[in-house]
């Protein structure tokens, strides 16, 4: 298929662009660059020997939409496009409402016009806010305990989405709800950039063991888990990528909601072991005060994805960690740092 990737020079997008490229579909990418590097895509290409058409684009600008729409006929699209910073959207709730919901009505105005009604898109994790149980299904509630307007744009995204397909039986949707995603393509060409100091665990590991901060900050070892510090479940972005090919190739008529992780409950000092046995060394931690909205623990039971898409995730931790450190050490500097220096 010829699929118009939104956001797809950011992390996720990048390695969700490699696998659509390297299973023989056809890629076509919508970016503001906003949060990412035109580098990621050429490293893509470089990678897949495939072309990718690039435009630098704004989702919300929907008369530039509709150029590329006319331009290229997608036939379906993944909408990745859009702000991800938990502690950030606090800070500015209408950036994050306008660039969010608004990206998002452009997109599925734009497609509805050309009769393009086959649509992918990135919710997450948190749109069930505090867990009623675990391992979470996809049945569980949502919009309860949501602490942050990040997440409110998914659950609204969500709910617009389902009444789009309420009115019209020729949508086909999937909602794949991400838990944790980390690690990084295994030729260490393409990884997560964060901007600035990162706000999540795996990359402030990566950079602390490449020497860019003195140690890692574990917030909270007194939660009711294990080993008493949080508990996620991380997924190798490279499963991540599959599963959206595995849910475009599974379109029908209507919604589906999947929930996209392995399953597997991990803490975080699990993770720091993991990180040790990739890069080879010790790293320095030290236990800090919980972090404000944190939950203790958030894992899914992944079955259905399983049974329906015919899709799991497959790689472990320790993969994720060599995989990870291996982009970090052969770009220090993210896209900022000529391959290999
Ligand atoms: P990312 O920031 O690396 O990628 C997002 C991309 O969208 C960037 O390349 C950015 O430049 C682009 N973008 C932002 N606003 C845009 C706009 N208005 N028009 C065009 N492009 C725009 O983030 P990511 O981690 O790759 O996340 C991708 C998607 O997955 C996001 O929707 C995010 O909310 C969702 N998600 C991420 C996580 C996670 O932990 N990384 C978890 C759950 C869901
Ligand atoms: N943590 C630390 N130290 C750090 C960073 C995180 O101890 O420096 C801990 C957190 O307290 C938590 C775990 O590591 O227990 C994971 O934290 P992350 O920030 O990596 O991830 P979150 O689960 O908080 O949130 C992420 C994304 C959200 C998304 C959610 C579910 O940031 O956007 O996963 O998909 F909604």
């Amino acid at each position: 298929m010829r699929i118009l990737l939104t956001g797809g020079a950011g992390y996720i997008g990048s390695h969700v662009a490699l696998d659509l490229c390297s299973t023989g579909h056809e890629v076509i990418i919508v970016d503001n660059l906003s949060n990412s590097s035109r580098t990621a895509i050429e490293r893509v290409e470089e990678i897949t020997g495939k072309t990718i058409d690039f435009h630098q684009l704004d989702c919300r600008d929907t008369v530039g939409l509709r150029h590329v729409f006319h331009q290229r006929a997608p036939e379906g699209v993944i909408h990745l496009a859009g702000l991800k910073s938990v502690g950030e959207s606090v800070a500015q709730p209408l950036t994050y409402y306008d660039t969010n919901i608004n990206a998002a009505l452009s997109v599925i105005e734009v497609m509805d016009e050309f009769d393009v009604r086959k649509l992918i898109f990135s919710s997450s994790a948190t749109v069930y806010g505090d867990p009623e149980f675990l391992p979470l299904t996809e049945q569980a509630r949502t919009g309860v305990g949501i602490s942050n307007p990040y997440g409110w744009t998914k659950f609204f995204i969500e709910q617009i989405l389902m009444d789009l397909a309420a009115s019209n039986n020729l949508w086909e949707i999937s909602l794949l709800r991400y838990f944790n995603p980390v690690g990084a393509h295994e030729s260490g060409l393409i990884g997560e950039d964060p901007t600035g100091i990162p706000n999540n665990l795996m990359p402030f590991v990566a950079q602390v063991a490449a020497g860019r901060h003195d140690q890692i900050k574990v917030f909270g070892d007194d939660y009711d888990t294990p080993d008493g510090t949080g508990v996620r479940d991380y997924i190798h972005v490279m499963d991540l990528g599959a599963a959206h090919r595995a849910a475009l190739e599974h379109l029908r008529p209507g919604v589906d909601i999947y929930n996209v992780g392995t399953g597997t409950p991990v803490s975080v000092l699990e993770i720091i072991s993991g990180f040790e046995q990739a890069c080879g060394r010790a790293l320095p931690y030290t236990i800090k005060e919980r972090r404000a909205g944190d939950l203790a623990s958030t894992y899914c039971c992944p079955d259905k994805a399983e049974s329906e898409l015919n899709w799991k995730a497959h790689r472990t931790i320790a993969e994720a960690c060599q995989d990870s450190w291996r982009w970090q050490s052969m770009n220090p500097d993210g896209y900022g740092t000529p391959q290999g220096n």
